[in-house]
């Protein structure tokens, strides 16, 4: 089974850590999102595996489109989020300013990645999750967190280079003793698009 398959089929299960509230990152993301990109000045956003939309409030209504290979998911976020586009992901290259990948690129291999890139056309993109290979897991889902200079170098063969880099503790993991070892932070990381044409689009 590919992991979009397994995505597609997982119901509302594995979207966040369970049992930790709405936001186990232990602050409001959607703040933290909608300052990021009111200083990129987008026009158009994407939020790639938006799940059921939790961070969709982070931006404007009528700038966002929420894409995600789980029905389930995307069902729920329609119902929840009214007036915010949502749509099942299709392998085929879309357009926004800016590209947003919250806690998804960590469970893809790279060369998953490397196709979800292909169909990227956007200015900026925000990756955010915990970096640090130390976190990686077999199992489902699996997790290939990857240290800062992986992303530079899978990224750079897209054309994409480091902008900005901002990093917060993740309460859930930050608090609990049993990780100490590990790295806790969420880093917030906006790569930018060295050339970009959207009329590829
Ligand atoms: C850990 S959840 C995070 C959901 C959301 N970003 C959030 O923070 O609430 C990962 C999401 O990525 C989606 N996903 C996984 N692979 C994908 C792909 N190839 N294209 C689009 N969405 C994908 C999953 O279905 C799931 O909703």
């Amino acid at each position: 089974m590919s992991h979009e398959q397994f995505w597609a089929q997982e119901g509302l299960s594995h979207m966040i850590p369970s049992g930790f509230g709405e936001f186990p990152e232990g602050f409001d993301v959607r703040e933290v999102l909608k300052s990021l990109a009111e200083d990129l000045n987008y026009r158009s956003v994407i939020d790639f595996g938006c799940g059921y939309g939790r961070l969709c409030e982070s931006f404007a209504k009528e700038k966002y489109l929420g894409i995600d290979v789980n029905k389930e998911a995307l069902e729920m976020a329609e119902k929840k989020y009214e007036g915010y586009r949502f749509e099942l992901s299709q392998p085929k290259p879309l357009y926004a300013d800016i590209y947003l990948a919250h806690t998804v690129f960590l469970h893809l291999q790279d060369k998953e990645i490397h196709e979800a890139l292909r169909q990227m056309r956007c200015k900026y993109l925000i990756i955010s999750e915990i970096l640090g290979k130390e976190w990686r897991r077999e199992g489902l889902p699996p997790a290939y967190n990857r240290n800062l200079s992986d992303y530079v170098t899978l990224l750079r063969s897209h054309d994409l280079i480091l902008h900005r880099e901002e990093k917060k503790p993740y309460k859930r993991y930050a608090d609990t003793a049993f990780y100490t070892h590990k790295n806790t932070d969420i880093s917030f990381l906006v790569f930018k698009k060295l050339s970009c044409n959207p009329k590829m689009s």
